[in-house]
Order: C-alpha cells, then sequence, then structure tokens
C-alpha cells in the first residue's frame, strides 16, 4: 500500500530581526514581559514590498532542494495572510518556481494550516491527481497587526515552510497519517481579521481598527489551544494504533512557550519531547512547525506527531516517521 512521505523540508525568513527591546521602544511592554508570558525573545519582519508569496517562493525551493532535486506537480499553500484575495497565492508561487501549469490553491485555516494542508496534499496524492505536492505554510502577519495593541503586536513573526511529499510505502522513513482535523465555528469570534471580505469588503469607507486588525481574545485563545491540541492527539495516536505516550515527539505549533508546556503536561509527556523553538521567530502561524522542525529537527525514524490549532477555530494533527534528511 502506498502513502504519502516527506521527502524535503525547508525554510524562509525575513532578514530584519525585531527584538523585544525593540518594541518596548514604541509600546507599553518590555522584554521581561514578553518573555516570561509567551518565550518570545525576537521575531523577523518583512519590510514593506515583500509579500508572503515571495517567502512561500524561497521555503518551497528550499524545499525542492532538501528532497534532491525535481519539480512538484501540485501546490498546496496554507496561509492566513495571502498576497490579495484574488488571485491565490498558490498559482503565482507555481508559476515562480517554473513548475509549469500544475495544481495550486490556497486554504485558510488560520494557525491550523500545517496540518490541514499535509493532509490535503496527502489526499491529492492519494486520488491520484498529484504525483509530488509542494506544501507550503507561508505568512506575513506582521502586517496586518495593529502596532499601537501590545497585546497582538508583540506576539507575531513572519516565516514560512515547506514540505515536499511524494508517495510510498506505508512503513517507509518519512511516511505521513493518520490525521485528526477539527473545527469549532460557534467561538470563531475569539480571533479575527475582518476588513476585505464578503462581511466588509475592501472598499468599505467606515472600518474599524478592531475590522481592520488581527483582534484576539488572548485568555480565550490560550484555553481553547491547550484542550484542542491536547484533544487532537488522543485520537490520532488511536488511528496509529499507538498510544500519546509512544509518540517520540510532538512538534506544536509555536504560539506561546506556556501552551506547549500545558498541551505536554496535560498528556502526561514529557517537556523535552515538545520542542519549544518560539524564542527566535514568535508566532509565525502556518510557518511554525515547519520552522520548528527544521531548527530543532527529530531523530530520523522517530514518530513525531505534528499538531496546530488556529482561528476559526480549527486544529488538526498528522503523524510523520521522521525522515533522514537535512532541512534547506
Ligand atoms: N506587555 C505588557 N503587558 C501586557 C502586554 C504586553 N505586550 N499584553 C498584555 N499585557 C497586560 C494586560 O493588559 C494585562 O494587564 P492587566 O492585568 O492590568 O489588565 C496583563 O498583561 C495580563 O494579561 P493577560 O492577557 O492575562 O496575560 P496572559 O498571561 O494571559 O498572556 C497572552 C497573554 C496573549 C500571551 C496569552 O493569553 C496567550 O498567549 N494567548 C494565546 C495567544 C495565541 O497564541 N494566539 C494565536 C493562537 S494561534
Amino acid at each position: 500500500m502506498t502513502t504519502a512521505v516527506v521527502e524535503g523540508l525547508g525554510t524562509a525568513l525575513p532578514a530584519r530581526r525585531v527584538t523585544n527591546d525593540d518594541l518596548a521602544r514604541v509600546l507599553d511592554t518590555s522584554d521581561e514581559w514578553i518573555r516570561t508570558r509567551t518565550g518570545i525573545v525576537a521575531r523577523r519582519m518583512v519590510d514593506e514590498g515583500t509579500v508572503t508569496g515571495d517567502l512561500a517562493v524561497e521555503a518551497g525551493e528550499r524545499a525542492l532542494k532538501s528532497a534532491g532535486g525535481g519539480g512538484a506537480d501540485a501546490v498546496v499553500i496554507a496561509t492566513t495572510t495571502p498576497d490579495q484575495l484574488l488571485p491565490n497565492t498558490a498559482a503565482g508561487v507555481a508559476d515562480r518556481l517554473g513548475l509549469g501549469h500544475v495544481a495550486a490553491l490556497d486554504l485558510n485555516t488560520a494557525c491550523a494550516g500545517f496540518p490541514y494542508g499535509l493532509a490535503t496534499g496527502a489526499g491529492l496524492l492519494a486520488i491520484g491527481a498529484a504525483s509530488r505536492v509542494l506544501v507550503i505554510g507561508a505568512e506575513t502577519l506582521t502586517r496586518f497587526l495593529d502596532p499601537a495593541d501590545r497585546s497582538t503586536a508583540v506576539l507575531f513573526g513572519d516565516g514560512a515552510g515547506a514540505f515536499v511529499l511524494g508517495r510510498g510505502e506505508a512503513d517507509a522513513p518519512g511516511a505521513l497519517g493518520p490525521f485528526e482535523l477539527g473545527s469549532d465555528g460557534s467561538a470563531s469570534e475569539i480571533l479575527t481579521l475582518t476588513a476585505g471580505g464578503s462581511r466588509r469588503p475592501p472598499h468599505s469607507t467606515d472600518l474599524t481598527d478592531d475590522e481592520k486588525y488581527l483582534k484576539m481574545d488572548g485568555r480565550e485563545v490560550y484555553r481553547h489551544a491547550v484542550r484542542r491540541m491536547a484533544e487532537s492527539l488522543t485520537p490520532l495516536a488511536e488511528r496509529a494504533g499507538m498510544t500519546v505516550g509512544d509518540f517520540d515527539a510532538v512538534y506544536a505549533h509555536q504560539a506561546n512557550s506556556r501552551i506547549i508546556e500545558a498541551v505536554a503536561d496535560r498528556l502526561e509527556l514529557p517537556r523535552e519531547r515538545c520542542p519549544v523553538t518560539i524564542g527566535e521567530h514568535a508566532n509565525t502561524s502556518t510557518a511554525s512547525i515547519p520552522l520548528a522542525l527544521a531548527s530543532a529537527p527529530p531523530n530520523p525514524g522517530d514518530r513525531v506527531a505534528l499538531v496546530a490549532f488556529g482561528g476559526g477555530l480549527a486544529w488538526g494533527s498528522a503523524l510523520v516517521r521522521w525522515p533522514d534528511l537535512e532541512p534547506g
């Protein structure tokens, strides 16, 4: 039986590094507050003129190189911050990567995008619509933050990360799956970015700051994030015929070091099995899991659970038998 297999990993970060102290010069905050509440030390930020697609192209190129070269016949981009509403980001990225007229789609499940993107990529492979898929998580969230709102401005960073998925045997290095995905639209108001959609079209002249910028009820998001990520991993393990304790590592969405520690504690997993790499990247939404995997790679052969939570609400997890690869 064949399955989706991870063949390559690539990442991209903007050059500009902004520290907590840099932010504390313009906002009523401090390095100490940000570090102790979130684990964040610094973040990378795009300059004006750099778009999500630019980071996606760089991460995609590196992932293909990490996979030993060659192309892909489908591109899935998980992003909350597309280059624009129309056209999608993925078609332009596929074109710039020289992949030809391949399947190309964006998907938005906010910070849960990477597991959803992997499931979509695996689905394209399973139905024979593609033979090699580039799954990219890419974001420029700092372009959508209210610079005067200290409750969000300190939390996010920009970046991208990508997997190349091919087909292989179910027990091959890199074998991907099972998956667990979920949503709860009844609590959607705790994390929003309203302007620009059909509810509040871009030409609206009376947009409020609450609509123009990312808005978040931090405490509620924290609570749901811990619960949903922890709860996603139990059915994931069951679908794999394992228990959560059998996971060699859990790479969780890097939103807050305390959230990751709370997930580990709730599952009674040793904290060292749940790497925290948020320090230098902050929350990069859909890019955070591949960035974490590249920053602190698992051991080849490890059974690695990937789990994420985001606005929507949306959450998801995926299991991967970590392959012996060099991240690009
Ligand atoms: N600097 C200094 N003080 C700040 C601050 C900042 N950047 N942001 C908030 N504060 C203040 C608050 O105003 C509040 O002050 P008050 O007690 O006088 O009202 C105090 O710090 C505590 O705020 P609180 O919201 O209770 O802090 P917290 O410990 O819950 O941490 C978050 C806040 C945002 C770090 C935390 O709730 C969180 O990480 N939530 C999830 C965010 C997230 O991951 N979002 C994306 C998910 S995909």
